[in-house]
């Protein structure tokens, strides 16, 4: 898989993204879908950006799919900077967009400024991603006036789990719908270069969708949108957890983990493991002066 905007040596960048909206067909020929999908740490987000990914996002959902987390309110800023510079060893090509997890961005701007700082500075995020609609206008713009690249997110987003009620499908009323719509135009309008929807009727993505000029990375918001990201974890089958229905598994890395632990240990067991092959031996003439020596 490669890009159709790679930038010179290949780097995926932010111009290159914003470059990827698609245009009503009329005007120029289909551009190509925008890839994304998250990575929590260096050996699966080099996988990742190997097999030609776009975008790799450090999700806050690594508070779910790897530390253990119920939902990912409690994670911490240190902890999303440590799996970021992880992630960063790993990827080369792709955007590398990190989650401002919940509390980071939520009460001063100047301390969310100096956070979304932190990310980009030592952690080596091209880009930071922020939930919400029209209540993060002014942080947003603030975050693009200091030169950082924002991606936005709405619909169903789980750092609002509490205000929601739960992890529910959103915008399927006429009235939500609209305020989705205006939330959208407000994250385009502050100064975001994409714009995550999550869990809405695929309707109204394609709504959103054709209405802005900033490309849409859908999850859970049908086909129509300029891109898709999924959770790695949900996609490798590496997720014991419910997965909700947008969540395809294409592989289930979760049985082979299990099936070659399994194995190993009864290996271990039965003395199969490890064989002669698998064992060190002394050098030529070391056996006899070493059996030689005795206890005293
Ligand atoms: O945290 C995450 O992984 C996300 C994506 C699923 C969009 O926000």
């Amino acid at each position: 898989m490669s890009s159709a905007f790679d930038a010179g040596n290949g780097k995926v960048t932010v111009p290159d993204i914003l470059a990827r909206k698609s245009q009503p067909s009329s005007f120029s020929p289909a551009t190509r879908k925008i890839v994304c999908l998250t990575a929590y740490d260096c050996p699966t987000a080099r996988l990742v950006d190997e097999a030609g990914v776009d975008v790799v996002l450090v999700g806050d959902s690594l508070g779910m799919v790897v530390l253990g987390y119920e939902n990912t309110l409690p994670v911490t800023i240190e902890e999303m900077l440590h799996h970021t510079r992880a992630v960063r060893r790993g990827v080369r090509r792709a955007l590398l967009v990190a989650d401002m997890p919940y509390g980071s961005y939520h009460i001063e701007i100047a301390d969310s400024l100096r956070n979304a700082v932190r990310f980009m500075k030592e952690a080596g995020a091209e880009a930071v991603k922020v939930e919400g609609g029209e209540r993060r206008v002014e942080l947003i713009s603030r975050l693009v006036e200091a030169e950082i690249p924002v991606m936005g997110h709405v619909g169903l987003t789980p750092q609002s789990l509490h205000a929601f009620g739960g992890f529910r499908v959103q915008g399927k009323t006429a009235e939500t719908a609209e305020q989705l719509v205006r939330d959208a135009r407000a994250v385009e309008a502050a100064g975001a270069f994409s714009i995550v929807l999550e869990s809405m009727p695929r309707e109204l993505a394609a709504r959103i969708t054709s209405e802005l000029r900033i490309p849409t990375i859908g999850i859970g918001a049908g086909p129509d949108c300029d891109g898709q990201i999924l959770v790695l974890h949900d996609l490798v089958g590496l997720n014991a957890g419910h997965a909700p229905k947008f969540a395809h598994r294409y592989a289930n890395i979760g049985d082979s983990i299990s099936r070659a632990v399994g194995e190993y240990a009864a290996h271990v067991l039965s003395g199969r493991f490890p064989s002669d092959e698998e064992s060190y031996h002394l050098s030529p003439g070391v056996p006899d002066r070493l059996l030689a020596v005795r206890r005293v």
